[in-house]
């Protein structure tokens, strides 16, 4: 009798851990700011949280709800940070895009970034207003497997390798050019960085070689990343690109990879010698240890689809006893040729989704086509999709769509598809485009279709990479294919294992098919993940079930011209 109370105890002391331990909230404290550091080995200011580039590395468990106080001292701009990768189920005004779900944070304010992370995998995050993210603001964003859960591939230790590009011009030297008229471009970066550190203007290759003088790695901060590894071991790369403009490609020297995940979906297992990762995409590929202990090995990243005019940027695999600075045997692997588009192709479609992956709708509800192009406007240089280049509005759309505000975007609906005569082989024959801050409204729960569509550029025989990234979803890749897309290619998708992914590349002169589900509420911006493209106006804006999004905290959508009406009228 005596024990029926203590017994009770103990059950609600039990649920009480269990519910705690599938929910762990995370909390952290972050202030972005500008630091002085050397990543490429010259000293330059670079955009970094609580002291830190890359920014601190976020590693949570599926199911964890991050709690993320942001403090912006910043001096005298506004900052966000998107957490690309991470779909926002019923927080769409956490997804940290300026101007689409949120405010910029003011200098000296705080905003609380809350999100629950709910699916495994390689993600990571970085600054959304302007080109804040080319200026460093960044780092990586690693989801384990819930408790009592298991990866469907065993490895005995893991890295992380988060890639990106890195330029000396400011970025506001950057964006002024862009926007100037004549466009000042802003050319082929200084370096590829490893985890933040590279070199300029030097081969770390040569400078490694005793008596050779090439490269001083004046900076700790520009020291090659060391992986030290143990034989025989099978170990995971998580391996993530956030550059600003370059497309990469990365091998190690003597390892073949085994690829496993794709933007946090896993895949159908392949191997390779070398992988193409472009900007905005993450992938974990297995390796094994099973090399002559005696040396050590490069790890290679190198440019791809533009004419290179950046070293390839390196690091080390450390096989015990080695020192970590011995020389590796063989020389680095070389990229493939930048413009052999067809090893790129041969890639990119071997990923399919791995068995047990959740499949397609077959059928769409809607199919829109979406034509990018480089254009002219007033002689300035844009990019436009079906003509229209995109162009932010003041006050975020999250707000002025959820309360109705009158006159805050354009609400033209944008054009679905683009005129059946245009040749995607040739320079448009009128290059004019317009601006615009419209979006595509759809019908919440239904299946979309859209049809990416790459044609030639402003210059004759010129197409460019772009790899586009969806926010608030994952979608399914269906199909790629060269030139225009015609009806009848609908019939080549491939419904059977298309890979779930969040970015996709379109190939020079080609088309890329991808579906998904407007299933979650909210306002997800859908764009080229190149920087100046970006910034150009290279994206578009998606909305769906925005009348069931509940509490949007009031700072995410009062600033701009109509902002301030929701203080007045709507909000409590
Ligand atoms: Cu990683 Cu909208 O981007
Ligand atoms: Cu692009």
């Amino acid at each position: 009798m005596a024990n029926a109370p203590l017994l009770f105890i103990a059950c609600v002391v039990s649920v009480l851990l269990r519910t705690g331990g599938g929910a762990t909230i995370r909390r952290f404290k972050w202030e972005v700011g500008y630091i002085y550091a050397s990543p490429d080995c010259e000293e330059k200011l670079v955009m970094a949280i609580n002291g830190q580039f890359p920014g601190p590395t976020i590693r949570a468990k599926a199911g964890d709800t991050i709690h993320l106080q942001l403090k912006n001292t910043l001096h005298t701009e506004g900052v966000v940070i998107h957490w690309h990768g991470i779909r926002q189920h019923g927080t769409p005004w956490a997804d940290g895009t300026a101007s689409i779900s949120q405010c910029a944070i003011n200098p000296e304010e705080s905003f609380l970034y809350r999100f629950k992370v709910d699916k495994a995998g390689t993600y990571f995050y970085h600054g959304h207003y302007g080109m804040q993210r080319a200026a460093g603001l960044y780092g990586s964003l690693i989801v384990d497997v819930a408790d009592g859960e298991k990866e469907p591939f065993q490895y005995d230790g893991e890295f992380n390798l988060l890639l990106s590009d890195w330029y000396h011009k400011s970025i506001y030297d950057q964006m002024v050019g862009l926007s100037s008229r004549p466009m000042k471009w802003i050319g082929e970066p200084q370096s590829l960085l490893i985890n933040g550190r590279g070199q300029s203007n030097c081969s770390l290759a040569a400078s490694l070689i005793p008596g050779s003088s090439t490269c001083k790695l004046i900076s700790k901060d520009c020291e090659p990343v060391v992986l030290k590894v143990l034989p025989n071991k099978t170990y995971r790369l998580r391996i993530a690109s956030t550059t600003s403009l370059a497309s990469l490609n990365l091998a190690i020297g003597n390892h073949r990879m085994t690829v496993v995940e794709a933007d946090g979906n896993y895949v159908e297992p392949f191997t390779v010698d070398d992988m193409d990762i472009y900007s905005g995409e993450s992938y974990s590929v297995l390796i094994t240890t099973n090399q002559k202990t005696s040396s050590n090995y490069w790890i290679s990243v190198g440019v791809r689809g533009r004419k290179p005019d950046t070293q390839p940027s390196l690091a080390i695999i450390n096989y015990p006893p080695n020192s970590p600075s011995k020389l590796p045997e063989s020389s680095p692997p070389a990229t493939p040729l930048w413009n052999d588009y067809a090893h790129s192709k041969s890639f990119t479609y071997k990923i399919l989704a791995r068995q047990g992956t959740p499949k397609p709708p077959p059928n769409a509800d809607k199919q829109i086509a979406l034509l990018n192009t480089q254009n002219k406007m007033d002689g300035y240089t844009k990019w436009a999709i079906n003509n229209v280049s995109l162009a932010l509005p003041t006050t975020p759309y999250l707000g002025s769509m959820r309360y109705h505000l009158k006159n805050a975007f354009d609400t033209k609906k944008p054009p679905e598809s683009f005129p059946s005569d245009y040749d995607v082989m040739k320079p448009a024959k009128n290059q004019n485009t317009t601006q615009s801050t419209n979006a595509y409204v759809f019908q919440f729960n239904s299946t979309i279709d859209v049809i990416l569509q790459n044609a030639n550029a402003i210059a004759e025989n010129v197409s460019e990479i772009h790899p586009w990234h969806l926010h608030g979803h994952d979608f399914w890749v269906l199909g790629y294919g060269d030139g225009r897309f015609q009806k009848k290619d609908v019939s080549t998708f491939n419904l059977k294992n298309p890979p779930l992914r969040n970015t996709v590349v379109i190939f020079p002169y080609g088309w890329t098919a991808l579906r998904f589900i407007a299933d979650n509420p909210g306002v997800w911006a859908f764009h080229c993940h190149i920087e100046p493209h970006l910034h150009m106006g290279m994206g578009v804006i998606f909305a769906e079930g925005v009348e069931y999004v509940r509490n949007i905290p009031r700072e995410a959508i009062t600033c701009g011209m109509t902002g301030k009406m929701l203080i007045d009228n709507h909000l409590p």
